[in-house]
């Protein structure tokens, strides 16, 4: 089973891509179901074809499904929320500021992580391509089970026994509303259904996720960006697609400047996303609409590369913390003797060994923190980060 999640910033063509990808792998033999997690569903509009929250039949071996992250909240979370709105009333808010509030920001979209899961468990799947939502959600989304754990270790670990024992004590002194048997039972079967999703998603031999850009400024900084979140997360990016190029035959005079920087950001992208294979798509002459399209799309794309497999399996960029030390581990082969130089830009770091060039958006965690000592080991470079500055 493969899963591959194609992300990106808004408009750059993360459903044509994830499409068109499903599209050519189901033509290649595999049984194939794309999913979006996309509130803004356009799959149905990319196929040209009516696809609802239920799993609808494409072509021979091609699925797929528009998830509602909505629906099924209100249909777990029925429960739970009732209770928050007990709270919230108890806390003073009035009951339509309650259930207003009630609603967690996020955390409808965790329920895309439970199908996911449960996707690829099934046996009658080769493949599951994911169009994900825009970059900021993609990454919160794929965040949330980390965080979920945590949660659930923290607040409903030891202290579900604490809440039972205290209810009483609770209940007498401030007549909070205390939490049922209910909520707890339901708390669980959520979690028990997004629990492993991480195991599933970071193993860089079942998930890969790909990178939609195009060749304009403020995307590539926005995926660089994403890069190095979805690093420091666990997930691997195994290939970038540079999307809506300028093909060769456009020879207007409008476009030469636009020609001209889209190849200035088409060297950033390779500085920034080398040794990652850099997949080229022309900007068609109309939009890709239906699943012929889509097919020729994908098969363009891909050539002969197989559209499913790991197109890369080196870790360009690794984030491991331990206590106030970040170790961030940068592939750099062939370097085995030159000087490293460094050059920190705000939260851009340039690493030059040799002839060789990478720059890397930092993450936020490493805001305060400066590079401590950098190290070759094996083509690979360690920059070791210490906190800064906290005792002002
Ligand atoms: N290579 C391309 N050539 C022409 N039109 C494209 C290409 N890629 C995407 N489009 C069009 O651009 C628009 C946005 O693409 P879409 O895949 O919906 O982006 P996203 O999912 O990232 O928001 C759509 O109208 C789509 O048909
Ligand atoms: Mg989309």
């Amino acid at each position: 089973m493969r899963i591959l999640l194609v992300t990106g910033k808004g408009g750059v063509g993360k459903t044509t891509v994830a499409a068109a990808t499903a599209a050519h792998a189901a033509s290649r033999g595999l049984r194939t179901i794309v999913v979006s997690t996309d509130p803004a569903h356009s799959l149905s509009d990319a196929f040209d074809a009516p696809i609802s929250d239920s799993v609808t039949v494409l072509g021979p071996r091609l699925f797929a499904q528009q998830l509602d992250a909505r629906l099924r909240f209100e249909q777990a979370w029925s429960e739970i929320r009732e209770y928050f709105v007990q709270v919230l009333g108890w806390a003073g808010a009035d009951s339509i500021e309650a259930e207003e509030l009630a609603v967690i920001p996020g955390l409808d979209e965790v329920f895309a992580l439970a199908d996911l899961k449960a996707h690829a468990t099934n046996p009658d799947y080769d493949l599951i391509v994911v169009d994900c939502a825009p970059t900021a959600e993609t990454i919160r989304l794929l965040s949330l089970p980390d965080v979920m754990s945590w949660y659930m270790d923290k607040a409903f670990g030891p202290s579900r026994r604490i809440a039972k024992i205290s209810r009483p004590v609770i209940s007498r002194i401030s007549k909070l509303p205390i939490a049922s048997d209910n909520f707890f039972s339901a708390i669980e079967r959520f979690y028990s259904r997004i629990d492993g999703v991480r195991e599933v998603l970071t193993d860089g031999s079942n998930c890969s996720a790909r990178l939609v850009v195009n060749a304009e400024r403020m995307v590539v900084a926005e995926a660089r960006r994403t890069f190095t979140y979805l690093s420091l997360f666990g997930y691997h990016v195994d290939a970038v697609v540079a999307n809506k190029l300028l093909p060769e035959s456009v020879s207007d005079e409008f476009f030469a400047s636009w020609r001209q920087s889209q190849s200035t950001q088409l060297e950033q992208i390779e500085t920034a996303f080398s040794p990652l294979p850099i997949l080229h798509a022309e900007l068609a002459r109309s939009e890709v609409i239906g699943l012929e399209s889509l097919g020729e799309f994908g098969s363009s794309l891909y050539g002969a590369l197989d559209p499913a497999s790991r197109l890369a399996d080196i870790q360009p960029m690794h984030l491991e913390s331990a206590g106030e030390k970040t170790v961030l581990s940068v592939h750099l082969p062939f370097s085995e003797r030159a000087e490293i130089e460094l050059a920190r830009v705000d939260q851009e770091l340039l690493v030059a060994v040799g002839p060789h060039r990478r720059s890397v958006a930092l993450p936020d965690s490493l805001r305060g923190s400066e590079v401590a000592s950098a190290r070759l080991i094996d083509g690979r470079l360690h920059l070791e980060f210490t906190r800064v500055g906290d005792n002002r």
